[in-house]
């Protein structure tokens, strides 16, 4: 098994790291202290230098992110972490702040003291209620020996943190939806340009990032850009959090350099597929990332290749499906999660996912049609890039690369009947029943009245 450089995960064996005593023995709030002897634009560079790209989804800059701030507006500005962590697949970011609470906040603080922000606050998913204590706790010590609030470690530095809440909506993960709901409104997103980095939080200029993405910076401060860059590809530079689910023998995170054939992550660390079946298809980043299949286990695990086969790295979350899944099913299951967690704002997003979901529905249960192909893809095309922000686009991933790597799949459902895979019947269906659902399960086929045709 490869044994690469662990960063982020370095004292995860080691729980005496969770209390502040125990990071400052690792080397704990070092970085933050040489952070506060140098200039914003000294560590803006610094982190530009070394690489940085977001782990939250996009895999943007983030010494570039954090230059787009501007001086001297005469507002204040603010650092804001996004600790949603609500995309099925996901939860690197959970055990992350679980294992080193302070190493987040020391992540944040550096990067509040470049862009000269005094307040920062660490919006956290509503259900992690064991990680917002943990967290708290952490937070609480940090103020206690003057490491948060006025003058920090005897400078002229102010910075408070606050911890907040959000009530579990998938949405408010997204960076403009996170602001509106941390502002007291409704969680949705907002129009950009401007971006938040521009005009974000109380329409000031604001630094959204991803608790992974934060938890590198420390590292950095205290290795180096050089040091940083040795580990991953040259486009992405650094070690990556993967999370692996579904049916995989070791289910859990590890951290790999960037770049790891998706093959190294699956049989090394993730021990295989479950049980010893045959690999059917995987999400590189989450369930908004198209499927790849098993002619794609030698992708590496980055940003970059991953684009290459034609899905997208997202937040590294890797669900594994095997050959007893139904590609159907698992279309249907994912849309349904988007079509709930939709936030209403748009039509082809609100409307297009349920109508998504009735439409896999019934060829999953056995009703379908043959028209209902083309249909499936025109939905899917009439919402990508039409709906107001990305959350739609992650819906239209599981209809898109399903129809494109399983049409056989698909077809063999219209044409039988029922499912290929597993055998289940006409009328198969464990969907929440709709309307229309009960019609077809008490008399047979059915129209959706309204469908588009
Ligand atoms: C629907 C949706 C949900 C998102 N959820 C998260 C999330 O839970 N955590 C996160 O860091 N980024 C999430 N993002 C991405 C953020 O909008 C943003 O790009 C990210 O927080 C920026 O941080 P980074 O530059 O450190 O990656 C989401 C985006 C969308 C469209
Ligand atoms: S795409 Fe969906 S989640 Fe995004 S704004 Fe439109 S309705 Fe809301």
């Amino acid at each position: 098994m490869s044994e690469p450089r662990r960063v982020l995960t370095a004292h995860w064996d080691d729980p005496s790291v969770i209390p502040l005593a125990g990071y400052e023995a690792a080397g704990g709030y070092r970085a933050l202290r040489t952070a506060l002897g140098m200039s914003a634009d000294e560590l803006i560079q610094l982190v530009k230098d070394s690489g940085l790209r977001g782990r939250g989804g996009a895999g943007f800059p983030t010494g570039m992110k954090w230059s787009f701030v501007p001086r001297n507006t005469g507002k204040p500005t603010y650092v804001t972490v996004n600790f949603d962590e609500s995309e099925p697949g996901t939860c690197n970011n959970r055990e992350l702040v679980e294992r080193e609470p302070h190493a987040l906040i020391e992540g944040a603080a550096i990067a509040a003291r470049a862009i000269d922000c005094h307040l920062a606050y660490i919006y956290i998913r509503g259900e992690y209620l064991w990680q917002g204590q943990v967290l708290q706790r952490a937070l609480d010590e940090a103020y206690a020996v003057g490491y948060l609030g006025r003058d920090i470690m005897g400078g002229d530095y102010d910075l408070d943190i606050v911890l907040h809440r959000g009530a579990g909506a998938y949405i408010c993960g997204e960076e403009t939806a996170l602001l509106s709901s941390l502002e007291g409104f409704r969680g949705q997103p907002r129009l950009r340009p401007p971006f938040p980095a521009v005009e974000g939080l109380y329409e000031s200029p604001t630094v959204i990032n991803n608790v992974e993405t934060l938890m590198n910076v420390p590292h950095i401060v205290n290795n180096g850009a050089e040091w940083f860059k040795a580990v991953g590809t040259e486009k992405a530079p650094g070690t990556k959090m993967f999370t692996i689910s579904g049916k995989v023998e070791r289910p859990g995170n590890y951290e790999l350099p960037m770049g790891t054939p998706f093959r190294v992550l699956l049989e090394e660390h993730g021990g295989g597929v479950l049980g010893g079946k045959a690999i059917k298809a995987w999400t590189p980043g989450g369930s908004s990332t198209p499927f790849l299949t098993a002619d794609h286990l030698e992708v590496g695990l980055d940003f970059e290749s991953v684009m290459e086969a034609g899905s997208l790295l997202g937040t590294g979350a890797i669900m594994v499906l095997d050959e007893s899944d139904c590609m159907v099913e698992a279309a249907r299951r994912l849309v349904e999660f988007y079509a709930h967690e939709s936030c209403g704002k748009c039509t082809p997003c609100r409307e297009g996912t349920w109508w998504a979901t009735r439409v896999l529905g019934r060829i999953e249960g056995g009703y379908g049609r043959d028209e209902d192909l083309p249909l499936m893809a025109d939905v899917g095309e009439n919402i990508l890039f039409r709906a107001f922000c990305a959350l739609a686009d992650g819906a239209v991933s599981p209809i898109q690369s399903t129809l494109q790597h399983f049409m056989d799949e698909y077809e063999a459902h219209i044409r039988e009947g029922r499912c290929p895979v597993t055998g289940k019947g006409p009328g198969h269906h464990d969907a929440e029943p709709a309307p229309d659902a009960v019609t077809f399960a008490t008399t047979g086929p059915f129209e959706i009245q309204g469908a588009p045709t």
